[in-house]
């Protein structure tokens, strides 16, 4: 078992989870609520149903999807809390992906003011990423994550035989964000991370990928400063994300983000990034994210979501960019004719 700096615990069970039962024979609660989506209901509650805490747990399902991470949803959650006498010592545990431990985090931080949330979080999204941090929210429309809290969980138990049963694409979606730890953080793991010839996780990367945003995070947990480096192409990525919700296009979360990747790359260059490292980040995520090609009208639409963007101050751009691998800034000002033109370089 390991613990993370301050009070909120990364937890890596491995294969087993004797260190779930200690952790929860050593809390109390007047009763516990799982919630789960129609995915992880039937692939996730199922090899878990049988440990303390979720065998005397009560079952709140939401449906499976982005377009489900809103009020309404929220609405629903806390009328059935409320039905089943949830109180301020309910203990909501969220199993699930982003979604889901977005929800639960947002519902529980709300919820009479605020009752404890756990997270076993069950897409590789979850685990390397949203269920870390303590930020909560729902999306407005199709504008994402515009209504939400800062709300740590009482811990974050990885398991990763979860992921047995998550869909490839949402194995690329994970991918992504771990190729942003790279970017931002550290170049060997960018090195690694491109000679997995395919998309297969080890625990040593779910491991190191959790405790580089637990690290960011805790030293920045009301992202002041330092912690808006996580945003790393999530600029363009956000914008074509609510492109697509309002298109009704499938997509993932970490597509968008890897996309948005190479437009950060390519303004990275005006503030020195290298050709050499530019070129070497391109071919990564050219290589684990194949798109098709968008066309020129497509462009000022997408562009046109830039302006929800949460690090938006007086209606002005910020970006994180890099001046090389391993060296991020933020709050860097860019107007939005200079990322369409990147768009334009990268995604044309
Ligand atoms: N709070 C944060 O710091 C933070 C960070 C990154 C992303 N996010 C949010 O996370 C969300 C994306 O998360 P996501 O990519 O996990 O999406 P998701 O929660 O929608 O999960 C993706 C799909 O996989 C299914 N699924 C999950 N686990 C499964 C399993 N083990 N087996 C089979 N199916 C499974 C889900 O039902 C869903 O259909 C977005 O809303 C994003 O904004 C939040």
């Amino acid at each position: 078992m390991q613990f993370a700096e301050n009070h909120h615990p990364i937890i890596f069970p491995g294969k087993h989870l004797e260190d779930w039962a200690h952790w929860f024979e050593n809390h109390s609660f007047t009763s516990v609520f799982v919630l789960v989506d129609s995915e992880t209901s039937e692939h996730c509650l199922p090899l878990v149903a049988h440990l303390p805490g979720f065998n005397q747990a009560i079952t709140l399902k939401m449906p499976s999807g982005e377009r489900y991470k809103n009020l309404e949803t929220a609405k629903n959650i806390w009328e059935e809390l409320l039905l089943h006498g949830a109180d301020r010592k309910s203990l909501l545990i969220g199993l699930g992906g982003g979604v889901v431990t977005d929800m639960a985090g947002f519902i529980g931080s709300t919820f009479k003011r605020g009752i404890s949330t756990l997270h076993f979080p069950t897409s590789l999204m979850g685990m390397v990423d949203a269920s870390i941090g303590g930020k909560t929210g729902v999306d407005l429309n199709s504008a994402k994550n515009q209504i939400g809290t800062f709300y740590q969980p009482e811990g974050v138990f990885v398991y990763s035989k979860f992921l047995e049963t998550l869909p490839d694409l949402e194995i690329q979606s994970g991918f992504a964000e771990m190729l942003k730890y790279g970017f931002v953080g550290n170049p060997n793991f960018l090195k690694t991370l491109e000679n997995h010839k395919d998309f297969k996780v080890r625990e040593e990367d779910l491991v190191f990928s959790a405790h580089f945003k637990k690290k960011i995070v805790s030293q920045d947990p009301f992202e002041k400063g330092i912690r808006a480096i996580l945003n790393f192409g999530h600029t363009a990525g956000h914008a074509l994300e609510a492109f697509y919700l309002d298109h009704k296009m499938p997509t993932t979360h970490g597509f968008c983000v890897a996309l948005g990747m190479m437009v950060a790359l390519d303004l990275s260059k005006n503030i020195g990034l290298s050709d050499d490292e530019y070129e070497m980040g391109m071919r990564i995520l050219n290589q684990k994210f194949p798109f098709p090609k968008f066309s020129e009208i497509d462009l000022p639409e997408i562009a046109s979501y830039l302006k929800y963007d949460k690090k938006n101050e007086s209606g002005k751009l910020k970006f994180v960019l890099l001046k090389s691998i391993g060296d991020p800034v933020w709050n860097h000002e860019i107007s939005s004719a200079e990322v369409v033109n990147a768009m334009r370089r990268v995604w044309l």
